[in-house]
């Protein structure tokens, strides 16, 4: 029989090997890569259990705002397990939540429900624009995700939906404003943003005249932490507006000050009629959300008795861990420190730009930056799985934790990443590239 888990500690090695006997494949593709198993982590620091310390610029795929441990979000989780943990019942932590979110979310944005994961509030936010405009049809786009669902992956821009339908009918979709990877070949901005036209082009011959909402990503993170340029979302708020639908902003990682700012969205120029929201939200603690219009939330069959909730969604322990969590982002000013650690960080990626040939190009607001790594400048041919998979390696080794196992590398360390976390993490990072480019 295995060993139960009061066992001695045993090895990454060991552990992993256990795990992988009970736990399906499919893990996230750079825990599978490290092969290590984590035991402790404080700030933006994590050690294994072999006592090996990493710097950390993963930051839980942006889920993780607060860092690891941090003793304001442990206190509130370890005294709300004592009191009440279970239920949907109106409890004081989800009532402050609420009042906090309200305050800090743009304005028109007052009305809210809450989940337990992305994909859960990325559905309810299509449920809600379904009941509202009594349509069915959604535009999304290129290289988006909004996670692992039925209808959310029938948005999904990518190959990864491949072999899983057939999905739900009514998906349209069109390029993402990706100026790197543009699929026009064109430069912005003598493009005249043609992506916009050809999105409103795209709703006019594929839609059945049924478009409930325009869903977009206001940053694409899966994509590689793309940025768009300030045209692009207000282009879409009038197109939604031109065919009677609403302008769903995924803001489940650009939110909560990861982009520099508390949302981005509002920064870009628009507001949305519903935003989705998780991740940074909560700090790890699975929670999530939507906020809405009052004038659409109320809508049904959404908004009828049990319509919009869940079994998990604001249960009293999850309401207070997201309240330590953005009470925290507020209270500490973190957006601040994203906009002024996110600098720094870009800084030293436009030092590499020029240092290492296989730069492509370095992009970044706040804490959401992104590398391309390329075999040709010229091209923009990728680099190589095998390249970028040694860097990752490489950097495992050495104690640095991102996402360099492809070729657009994304980077969402968390929002109160120190002076000294940051200088080590991107040293490290730089001495990774440099035996790269030396076995290149
Ligand atoms: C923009 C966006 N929406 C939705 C999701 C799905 O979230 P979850 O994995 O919690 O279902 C993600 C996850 O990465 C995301 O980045």
């Amino acid at each position: 029989m295995t060993p139960t888990t009061s066992a001695p500690i045993a090895s990454s090695e060991e552990l992993r090997a256990r795990e992988s006997a009970h736990l399906t494949p499919g893990l996230q593709h750079f825990a599978i890569l490290a092969g290590r198993a984590m035991a402790k982590g404080r700030g933006s620091k994590l050690w294994d259990v072999e006592g090996r310390e990493y710097i950390d610029f993963i930051g839980g795929i942006g889920v993780n705002a607060l860092g690891h441990c941090h003793p304001k979000y442990v206190k509130a989780i370890q005294d709300q397990a004592e009191k009440l943990t279970v239920g949907s019942f109106t409890s004081e932590p989800r009532v402050k939540l609420l009042e906090l979110l309200a305050k800090v979310l743009p304005k028109h944005l007052s009305h809210l429900q809450l989940y337990s994961g992305g994909t859960e509030a990325v559905e309810a936010a299509m449920r809600l624009a379904k009941s509202h405009t009594k349509k069915w049809e959604f535009l999304s786009f290129w290289g988006g995700f909004h996670g692992k669902t039925m209808g959310t992956m029938a948005m999904m821009g990518t190959t990864a939906k491949q072999g899983l339908g057939p999905f739900p009918p009514g998906n349209l979709s069109a390029p993402y404003a990706n100026c790197y990877r543009c699929p026009f070949k064109l430069k912005y901005p003598s493009c005249g943003m043609l992506c916009a036209e050809f999105a409103r082009d795209a709703v006019k011959h594929q839609s059945a005249g049924a478009l409930a909402a325009i869903v977009v990503e206001p940053m694409q993170g899966t994509a590689g932490n793309v940025i768009p340029p300030k045209e692009w979302l207000p282009a879409l708020a009038s197109i939604a507006k031109e065919f009677g639908a609403l302008l769903i902003a995924d803001e489940m990682i650009t939110g909560f000050g990861r982009t520099g700012t508390m949302f981005a969205s509002p920064e870009l120029g628009v507001q949305p009629d519903i935003m989705t929201l998780g991740k940074g939200i909560a700090s790890g603690f699975p929670l999530s959300a939507l906020a809405a219009r009052p004038e659409i939330s109320g809508a049904k069959p959404y908004a009828a008795p049990s319509g919009s909730s869940s079994s998990y969604g604001g249960n009293p322990l999850a309401a207070a861990a997201a309240l330590a969590s953005v009470s925290t982002i507020v209270d500490e000013d973190l957006a601040a420190n994203s906009r002024r650690q996110g600098e720094k960080f870009l800084t030293r990626l436009n030092e590499w730009k020029d240092k290492f040939p296989f730069v492509g190009e370095v992009r970044g607001k706040g804490l959401f930056l992104a590398m391309e790594l390329v075999s040709d400048r010229e091209t923009k041919a990728p680099l190589s799985k095998e390249k970028t998979e040694k860097l990752y390696q490489l950097g495992v080794a050495k104690g640095i934790l991102s996402m360099s196992y492809a070729a657009a590398v994304r980077f969402q360390p968390a929002l109160n990443i120190t002076d000294d976390e940051l200088s080590k993490g991107l040293d490290l990072l730089e001495e990774t590239l440099t035996e790269l480019s030396r076995s290149a």
